[in-house]
């Protein structure tokens, strides 16, 4: 767990390393997959990209993707999409073609979060495998990814059926807990694991509880947050607020 003075330090320094990791894949040849978390914890991280770090970034090989959705049309104001299109796409030279959201409702479809799910099921599996043939590196290389009150992260609720998918790489939240509005769609665990690295950003006192028993006492093995493993290392980004006294190793 590495500990920031407040949620600019900490975006900041994951800003960082996302730009570090963006760069070797670009001197490797490789297309850079980063995972978008919505909530409203990334902000400040996507600000930075766009602003501080957007002459570092090598745009023409940086692929966005979404790690979960709200099932909304893409300019509701509740839409993961439209955050990242405000504070990031919309500010950097990303070729459109590279932009990969979970497709939201409207015209044509899709209807049904379990239609938006299979879509963007089919599309990541398309991608990979053409970048696998070209060999042109991991679908996902960075993950990025909030934590909630009770553990959440993406939209993997506690005791949804979601969390414990074992195929496939998306999946419909049709019912997610009533304090959180709107149907969701969410990558799995067997997708989140096909990532190089993941970054949990947390900040705020909102977030101790969750911070201390998932990074910190590497408890509550049944939380979402606590189940998530990937290929390579998983870091928590997380300010003096949400730490609790440090605990521990990383
Ligand atoms: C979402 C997110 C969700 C989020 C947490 C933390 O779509 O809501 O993907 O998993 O990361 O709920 O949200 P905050 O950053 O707003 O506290």
């Amino acid at each position: 767990m590495r500990i920031y003075d407040d949620l600019d330090a900490l975006s900041r320094a994951a800003a960082e390393e996302v730009a570090d990791r963006a760069d070797r894949a670009a001197a490797e040849s490789r297309w850079f997959g980063l995972v978008l978390a919505g909530g409203s914890t990334p902000r400040t991280l996507y600000r930075l990209l766009a602003t501080d770090f957007r002459s570092r970034m090598p745009w023409p090989r940086v692929h966005l993707f979404w790690g979960d959705e709200r099932f909304v049309p893409a300019d509701h104001p509740d839409s993961n999409r439209r955050m990242a299109q405000e504070t990031l796409i919309s500010r950097v030279p990303i070729p459109p073609e590279n932009v990969h959201p979970i497709p939201a409702p409207g015209a044509g479809g899709p209807f049904t979060p379990q239609e938006a799910a299979v879509r963007y099921e089919e599309e990541l599996r398309r991608l990979f495998d053409r970048s696998a043939k070209r060999r042109q590196g991991p679908g996902f290389d960075t993950v990025l990814l909030g934590v909630g009150e009770d553990g959440h992260t993406a939209s993997l609720f506690p005791g949804d059926p979601a969390l414990d998918e074992t195929e496939r790489w998306v999946r419909a939240v049709p019912d997610p807990p009533a304090s959180h509005e709107h149907s969701r769609v969410t990558l799995t665990l067997p997708a989140l694991a096909r990532a190089e690295r993941i970054l949990f950003l947390a900040a705020g006192e909102r977030k101790r509880d969750a911070v201390r028993t998932i990074a910190i006492r590497r408890q509550g093995d049944g939380l979402p947050a606590a189940r998530v493993r990937c290929r390579g290392t998983v870091s928590w980004y997380v300010d003096r607020a949400a730490a609790a006294a440090p605990e521990g190793p990383d």
